[in-house]
């Protein structure tokens, strides 16, 4: 099938690039011309496991970037709006972009075509972008508006694409949805996992993926209610992390206990830093806003927003207990990015934390794996960039672990107790194991679990133990 996907964000370069992994031909619309020159020639830019190797195949045969939005509609039987719907001041979801979209692409329309909300919208968009089309001229009977929802988390957006626990096409009519169960036939039909040069399954993958057809106002309000549940069970875990902190219990051995259960399950149960991310923030927010528009006040959603921002400043005086004063300190901070396996560091608790330490006074020197020019672009000349970790930790008052990278878990700690001032490491994702940090000479602080101290005395005293508690 012919299609356009407008917009080549996360959501849309990943899915037009996908589309074409399936067998379809793509016309990947942006009106960035640079952007879309940069794609064109070769370039990539997310840092997203195997899209790289997808552009590569796909890249001027089945996937072809364009910013003629109107011709890329009239070629297409299905057109994907995957352009941002950024918070207002109020919380609620800038539609401009969409209404954009939906005003350009009604002249185009003559033949059936069915246009498909792809980006994260409040429900009733689909009513307004089918109102929109008509004032613009498309003829009523020629078009269907649907909403078919993306669940893929930057890192593995390509996976979880390929192979999704569901799929929702949210479509009011028969023909709507025949069309866009075809679109999705390779993987529901489980012909694609038996190609030879498929993308590699993930762990715990369900093949074939079950097909969900709802309306298009379900399937929209479906995408809110999975962030917002989500996002609360990581607030939940947080709260139950300062509880377990409280008492003295280990919240790994409570995650094991609740999450064994299988109706509530171990996925989004590991306590940090809370929630960040271009999704889960600006998702909260706008549900809110639907949920208040509709009639109802959802004070939980308030409170899981107030529990996650809380996390933060917990870890900030976490850090203040750790080292006294921040004042003229010298930090090494390993991860920016929101969450390990990516270089977006939009709304990443990481890099509130590092504006945090700065504002104390802190010397902070930074390493991410990936998000180092991201970094550099938000925090300037404030910070310095290491080459890699033990270069970040050199001379260092204390490490602090802010990003869930792999790579920072299978660190050589002896080497980084050498290297430090002090060995203090106060880890904001619980990648390490206290009684480990203690047999290796640490002071360990971390999240919903007991403090740890050297069990063998380093030469070195830290801070802490000099000062009054
Ligand atoms: C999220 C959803 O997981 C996707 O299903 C959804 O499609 C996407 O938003 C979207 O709406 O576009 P993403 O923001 O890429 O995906 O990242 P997540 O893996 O969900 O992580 C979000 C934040 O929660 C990160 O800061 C992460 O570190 C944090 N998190 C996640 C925890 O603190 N604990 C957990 O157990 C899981």
């Amino acid at each position: 099938m012919r299609i356009a996907v407008v917009g080549s964000g996360y959501v849309g370069l990943v899915a037009g690039a996908c589309f074409a992994e399936l067998g379809h031909d793509v016309i990947l619309v942006d009106n960035d011309e640079r952007k879309l020159a940069a794609l064109q020639q070769g370039s990539v830019p997310i840092h997203e496991r195997f899209l790289p190797e997808l552009l590569e195949r796909h890249r001027g045969s089945r996937l072809v970037f364009s910013s003629d939005l109107r011709k890329a509609a009239e070629q297409s039987a299905a057109i994907f709006i995957a352009v941002g719907t950024p918070p207002t001041e109020q919380g609620e979801a800038d539609l401009s972009y969409v209404e954009s979209v939906a005003r350009e692409i009604a002249g185009a329309i003559r033949s059936y075509k069915v246009v498909v909300e792809k980006s994260t919208v409040p429900v009733y968009t689909n009513t307004w972008v089918r109102k929109v089309l008509l004032l613009n001229g498309a003829p009523g009977d020629r078009f269907d508006v649907a909403s078919n929802p993306e669940f893929l988390r930057e890192g593995t957006a390509v996976t979880d694409f390929l192979y999704p626990d569901r799929i929702v096409l949210g479509a009011d009519t028969e023909r709507c949805a025949h069309l866009l169960r075809e679109l999705y036939q390779p993987l529901t039909d489980g012909s694609y996992y038996r190609r030879k040069n498929a993308i590699p399954e993930p762990d715990n993958a369900t093949t074939p993926p079950p097909v969900i057809v709802t309306s298009a106002k379900s399937a929209e309000l479906i995408k809110h209610a999975s962030n917002a549940f989500l996002a609360m069970k990581i607030s939940f875990i947080n709260a139950v992390a300062t509880v377990c902190e409280n008492v003295g219990a280990d919240v790994r051995q409570v995650c094991e206990g609740i999450g064994s259960d299988s109706r509530i399950g171990r996925r989004f149960l590991r306590p940090g830093l809370g929630y960040g991310g271009s999704c889960f923030p600006k998702d909260l927010l706008a549900f809110r806003a639907v949920a208040r528009d509709a009639g109802y006040d959802f004070h939980l959603l308030d409170e899981v927003m107030r529990i996650n921002e809380d996390q933060r400043q917990r870890f900030l005086r976490k850090v203040r207990n750790a080292l006294w004063t921040l004042k003229g300190k010298r930090l090494a901070v390993l991860g920016v990015a929101f969450k390990g396996g990516t270089d977006d560091i939009r709304e990443s608790p990481a890099v509130c934390v590092v504006e945090a330490l700065l504002r104390d006074g802190s010397q902070v020197a930074v390493y991410d794996p990936a998000a180092m020019e991201r970094a550099r672009e938000v925090l300037g000349d404030k910070v310095t960039y290491a080459a890699n970790p033990y270069e970040a930790v050199a001379g260092a008052d204390a490490v602090l672990v802010l990003t869930d990278w792999e790579e920072f878990a299978g660190l050589d700690l002896d080497r980084i107790r050498a290297l430090l001032r002090y060995p203090i490491v106060i880890d904001g994702r619980n990648l390490y194991d206290p009684e480990i940090m203690a047999g290796r000479g640490f002071f360990y602080y971390c999240v919903g679990r007991p403090e740890a101290a050297p069990r063998t005395e380093p030469s070195t005293r830290p801070v802490r133990s000099e000062t009054p508690e």
